[in-house]
């Protein structure tokens, strides 16, 4: 049997690193409480340049390379993203421009923070029905631009980056080995954004209040929290793989205090979970190909180990997902 497995990984932050003292001087807040609150201590903001679609790009040749995948050889572009920086054409498409793939056909998905783990899954079952094809899977964000940033309550969450993994199809037992993806939209209104995302500046300067990302905290992290778990359960009970078998966690890098509750009622070993929201905030769909990025890189991940990944956002959206590394 075929599955979709990772061959390459990649990932791309802005230049520009903004502290949470730095947040300390715009909005009413504390390096104290972001940290206590969210766990992160600064994150990444996409300038001129730096467009949703060029940090896709640019981690999608560090993927290509790592795979030693020529962009002519990639079939099919996936971008999970809420940030691009056009409506129309894809953010996947002007990806495609950007690294001249052009035997591909591209589309971007819309699940917010889940949005990597859906294209994953995506990808997968595009490898298992042809496994000629070569996929590109990539979650990037720069909600700075969707961000208010006169809310203390928002303007402190998230950060800007993108991931990208290589996906082929490999026979031999690796790949993903099963998903659980949920979402319910009775409650989009916990997080939404009526923006229409744009790189025209004068369409940007015309930002409403209601055009912002909007949120209700308290419920977001309530439904956060028992939503993964509920995924990870089913995806472990439908794969019929153990606590013990799960080498690394990798979940959404949404908040350190959502990611403690999760630890606890998973009880998988918090020494099992990579976190590094204290670098770069919530990046949304990016959050976990730049975790699965840095993992590799680092060694963390090795071949054969039994990765978990599980996600929550707007939709709302959630899932976890199994993968022999
Ligand atoms: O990918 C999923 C995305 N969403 C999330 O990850 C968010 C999930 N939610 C959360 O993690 C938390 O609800 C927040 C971190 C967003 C907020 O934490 P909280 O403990 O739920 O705070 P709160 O909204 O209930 O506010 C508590 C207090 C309020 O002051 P009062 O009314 O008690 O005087 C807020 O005004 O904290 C105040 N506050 C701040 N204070 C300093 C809110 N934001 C800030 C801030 N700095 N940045």
């Amino acid at each position: 049997m075929h599955r979709g497995v990772i061959i390459g990984t990649g990932s791309c932050l802005p230049e520009r690193v903004l502290t949470n003292s730095d947040l300390e001087k715009m909005v009413d807040t504390s390096d104290e409480w972001i940290t206590t609150r969210t766990g992160s201590k600064q994150r990444y903001i996409a300038g001129k340049g730096e467009e949703t679609s060029k940090i896709a790009a640019q981690a999608a040749r560090r993927a290509l390379a790592m795979a030693d995948v020529s962009p002519e050889e990639i079939g099919l572009i996936v971008v999970g993203t809420i940030s691009s920086e056009m409506s129309m054409p894809s953010c996947a498409c002007l990806v495609q421009k950007e690294i001249g793939a052009n035997n591909a056909f591209a589309y971007d998905l819309n699940a917010a923070c889940a949005g990597f783990t859906y294209c994953l899954d995506l990808a997968d079952k595009y490898v298992r029905s042809n496994p000629e094809l070569t996929v590109l899977v990539i979650g990037a964000e720069t909600l700075s631009a969707r961000t208010n940033w006169k809310d203390r309550n928002t303007c402190v969450l998230f950060g800007d980056g993108a991931g990208a993994c290589v996906v082929s199809a490999d026979n031999a037992g690796r790949g993903l080995l099963g998903s659980y993806l949920r979402s319910d939209g009775r409650y989009w209104d916990l997080l939404h954004m009526d923006a229409a995302p744009s790189m025209n500046p004068d369409i940007n300067a015309s930002h409403s209040e209601a055009s912002f990302i909007l949120m209700n905290g308290r419920d977001v992290f309530k439904h956060a929290v028992r939503a993964m778990t509920d995924a990870v359960d089913n995806v472990m009970t439908s794969v019929g793989v153990t606590s013990e078998q799960i080498d690394l966690v990798i979940p959404h890098q949404a908040n350190i205090r959502i990611l403690n509750s999760l630890i606890e009622r998973l009880n998988l070993g918090r020494e099992k979970f990579y976190i590094n929201i204290e670098n770069y905030g919530n990046t949304s769909a990016a959050s976990i190909p730049i975790a699965i990025d840095e993992a590799n890189r680092q060694g963390v991940l090795k071949r054969g180990d039994v990765l978990l990944l599980c996600t929550f956002g707007a939709g709302l959206a959630w899932g976890a997902a199994l993968i022999k590394w």
